[in-house]
């Protein structure tokens, strides 16, 4: 093909393609821009490639995340990254959601621009928030109920608590005794023993009944995993590797940091006292914008007839446990506006995945 036609071709796609698509130059120049771009970002052609990116978009503050985003492109030169951004058209004033995708042009190993692809996807964002605000809604009658049993859980917790207490003291005076015979004291270890057990269920039940709504803040994803980090190794003296990149753990998700720790601490007590000695921590993203948190362990896994059970509450394969460390996890990742699955293939642990949709980290 010769060099006039092949310009005539780029420049017929770069004109009819729907997407907005940016090449910045080595010193923050643009020097590519399709139309789509300028109908998308709401500058003119030649807005867009007299200025330099950095003097466009820096002057609205409601950008900044687009603004952010840009930022991390270029400075960590991140190879096909991918985010979803809200942006407001300074033309129309409109409010949007653009998906961003780059990629690098390079001659020999010198880095020549930066290739930027951004898409509309408000409408597509829209019926995602749309679909969310229903089915919370429809969460809201189930949360009634959930509700109303969490008050009787904690009215019965409060009765049978003294009980308890006083059998335990009780029997404890008796075991004083020197009179007793040797099958009578068997018989009222055993009392003490199962009063404890009780207890313990009874404590377990008034914590998780006791346990407030979430105080919504903005999350840091990294900052969440660095402090789930921290207590795991404060607490088994182990730390848990992390698989992601910076921007992913840059992105922040709306939720109340000490709940999500305290639930994901529940996943890393269930990993260590099922025998593993290794936790993976792997940060990803879905298409539709969610952030996707999975810690994975490295013990026996879950058996595949278990895997349906393990959420319920009093569910237990072990002697001296509750079972409520996973109802109460997944309790809280609802109530954040997240969801939590299980998984354990044969032979490679247990996986739990986590997703959060990606919330704006400035309020
Ligand atoms: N990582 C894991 N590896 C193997 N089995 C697991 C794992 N996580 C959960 N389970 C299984 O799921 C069950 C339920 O877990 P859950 O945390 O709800 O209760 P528990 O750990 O038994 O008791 P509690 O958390 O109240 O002390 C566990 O008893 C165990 O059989
Ligand atoms: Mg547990």
């Amino acid at each position: 093909m010769d060099e006039s036609l092949k310009q005539a071709v780029t420049r017929n796609i770069l004109e009819s393609m729907a997407l907005g698509l940016m090449v910045v130059g080595h010193d923050g120049e643009v020097v590519v821009v399709n139309p789509a771009l300028t109908s998308i970002l709401g500058y003119t052609m030649e807005e867009l490639t007299t200025s330099s990116w950095g003097g466009l978009f820096f002057s609205r503050d409601e950008n900044r995340e687009f603004n952010d985003a840009l930022m991390e492109v270029i400075s960590l030169e991140l190879v096909n990254f991918h985010r979803r951004v809200p942006y407001t058209n300074p033309r129309t004033n409109s409010q949007m959601m653009l998906s961003l995708v780059s990629s690098f042009l390079r001659e020999g190993e010198e880095l020549t621009g930066v290739v930027l692809l951004v898409e509309d996807v408000t409408e597509a964002h829209q019926r995602l928030q749309r679909e969310r605000r229903l089915l919370w809604e429809r969460n809201i009658l189930q949360r009634e109920r959930a509700d109303g049993l969490k008050k009787l859980a904690l009215s019965v917790a409060h009765q049978v608590r003294n009980p308890i207490m006083s059998i335990a003291g009780f029997t404890q005076r008796l075991l004083k005794s020197e009179q007793l015979s040797e099958n009578a004291r068997e018989k009222l270890e055993i009392i003490i023993e199962e009063s404890g057990k009780l207890e313990k269920t009874v404590k377990t039940v008034a914590d998780y009944a006791s346990l407030a709504p979430p105080v919504k803040g903005r999350v840091e994803v990294g900052g969440m995993i660095d402090d789930i980090r921290r207590a795991t190794q404060e607490r088994y003296d182990l730390s848990p590797g992390v698989d992601s990149n910076a921007a992913l753990l840059a992105l922040c998700i709306a939720g109340d940091r000490t709940q999500l720790i305290r639930a994901a601490m529940h996943i890393v007590d269930n990993a260590v006292e099922a025998g593993a000695d290794g936790l993976k921590i792997h940060v990803s993203e879905t298409a539709d914008g969610d952030i996707f948190i999975n810690i994975t362990d490295n013990g026996p896994g879950i058996g595949h007839d278990e895997l349906p059970y393990i959420f319920d509450p009093f569910y237990t394969t072990k002697p001296h446990a509750v079972g409520m460390g996973l109802t109460e996890a997944r309790h809280i990742i609802l109530d954040n506006q997240g969801d939590i699955i299980a998984e354990s293939p044969p032979g490679q642990g247990a996986t739990f995945h986590l997703n959060f949709p990606v919330a704006p980290c400035h309020l």
